[in-house]
């Protein structure tokens, strides 16, 4: 087989991609180590930033998340089981987050793509990027069971961080920067009406935990745990018990209902450098993992593939290849601010293994500030629904 643009991985990045490439009449092929139903209905993120959502909407894709999604002005931080609003709208100049699941954005990009008679290569396993420093890169993998080939001019990781791309680059060549949290998110989905209308994040002396929503009749909670944890060791009694421990409020009940899905997911910062090794990119997890307290990671992925997709479009028609040079820079200085932001959310919010009394008071001491002072509260709000940097 033979294309424009071989993407690896079909995450919100690898199928953002390939929609705006191919709004560019740039051809690509996507292939993907899952079935298409995994894919479809593996829980996620699902706050979009002001900017993925317009990004959304303004390339055709965001017709379902309009009708669907939930917008939103503002969050809660709850702290000393008093809530504290932040007003988004207020703070930003109206701007706002769209609660939106990432396994629908996924499905929406999959119906487009496949309605246009585009390629998607579900199931593919053995995959190997070649010749990335050359013209000529190409991609291995078995389909079926038969060997397959692809060559293409560029190669984009989308595979995530367990992913093969980044490791074709050779370690030598590559910088990482890691910290792994002493904790881990317990997340589950539940059919129960969200008992807020707004996200409501909650610092408390047990841990952190999280409300947030699908839907009007689909609640999503987190709760802090140990690294450690099983899923086993949480029966959805003992969940239920500690979420309503933790978000306890005076005159406000936390809804129990039926979990329909639960996992453990570790806490973990990283990124590489440069995203961009010859004629391979990387794009959203494969390059980077934010802590998901300020719910930034899907965010990024779709950021790196916009600023990817105008890159390749130039370099594509004119055969200029400055914007694809500046990639990684460009990319990373949005990927370190939110790295900043989910270190300083997580910081604030969750309770660490050697955390003191007094080490706890400076964090309610911050969040005080962050909820009374206009600048602190701003500063919050423009990460949350995502800070746009200006020219230069
Ligand atoms: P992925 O979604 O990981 O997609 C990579 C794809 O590549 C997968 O489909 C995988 O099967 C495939 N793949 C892997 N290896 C191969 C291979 N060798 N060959 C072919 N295909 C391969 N982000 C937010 O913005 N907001 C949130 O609210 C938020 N909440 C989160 C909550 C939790 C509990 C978690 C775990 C994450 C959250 N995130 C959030 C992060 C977000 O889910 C990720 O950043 C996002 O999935 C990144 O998209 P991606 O396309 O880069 O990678
Ligand atoms: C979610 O709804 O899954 C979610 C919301 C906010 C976060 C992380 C996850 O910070």
């Amino acid at each position: 087989m033979r294309t424009q643009v071989g993407i690896v991985g079909a995450g919100p990045a690898g199928l953002m991609l390939a929609h705006l490439l191919s709004l560019q009449g740039i051809e690509s092929i996507v292939i993907e180590s899952h079935k298409r139903v995994y894919v479809e209905h593996r829980v996620r993120a699902g706050v979009l930033e002001q900017g993925s959502a317009d990004l959304l909407d303004a390339t055709g894709a965001g017709e379902r998340m309009r009708s669907e999604g939930l917008i939103h002005h503002g969050i809660v931080l709850r702290f000393r089981g008093e809530d504290h609003r932040i007003d988004f709208g207020a703070l930003t100049g109206g701007r706002g987050i769209t609660v939106y699941g990432q396994q629908e954005i996924v499905k929406d990009l999959i119906a487009i793509r496949l309605s246009a008679g585009h390629p998607i290569l579900f199931e593919v396993s053995d995959v190997h990027l070649h010749d990335i420093k050359s013209d000529h890169p190409w991609i291995s993998f078995l389909l079926g069971g038969a060997s397959t080939r692809i060559d293409c001019a560029v190669i984009v990781g989308c595979d995530g961080f367990h992913g093969v791309s980044r490791e074709s680059v050779p370690k030598k060549q590559r910088t990482t920067y890691e910290r792994e949290y002493p904790f881990a998110w317990l997340g589950i989905l539940a059919d129960v009406a969200p008992s807020s209308e707004e996200l409501i994040y909650c610092h408390h002396e047990r841990g952190f935990a999280l409300l947030s929503m699908r839907s009007p009749s689909v609640s999503r909670l987190y709760l802090q745990v140990k690294a450690e944890e099983r899923i086993g060791d949480w029966p959805d009694a003992r969940i239920w018990e500690e979420l309503g421990t933790r978000l306890a409020s005076h005159g406000w009940a936390l809804r129990d209902g039926p979990i329909t899905e639960k996992g453990i997911s570790s806490i973990r910062s990283f990124v590489v450098e440069p995203m961009r090794f010859g004629r391979l990119f990387l794009a959203g997890d494969a390059a980077h993992i934010v802590p998901p307290t300020g719910a930034k990671g899907m965010n990024l992925a779709i950021r790196d593939v916009s600023v990817l997709a105008e890159a390749l479009t130039v370099w594509f028609s004119t055969g200029d290849s400055s914007l694809m040079d500046s990639y990684t820079a460009h990319c990373l200085r949005r990927v370190w601010r939110a790295q900043h932001f989910a270190w300083w959310m997580t910081s604030m919010l969750h309770r660490f293994p050697d955390s003191d009394a007094s080490q706890v008071q400076l964090q309610l001491a911050q969040l005080d500030y962050t909820v009374n002072s206009a600048a602190a509260a701003q500063s919050l709000a423009e990460n949350y629904v995502g800070y746009e940097w200006g020219p230069g």
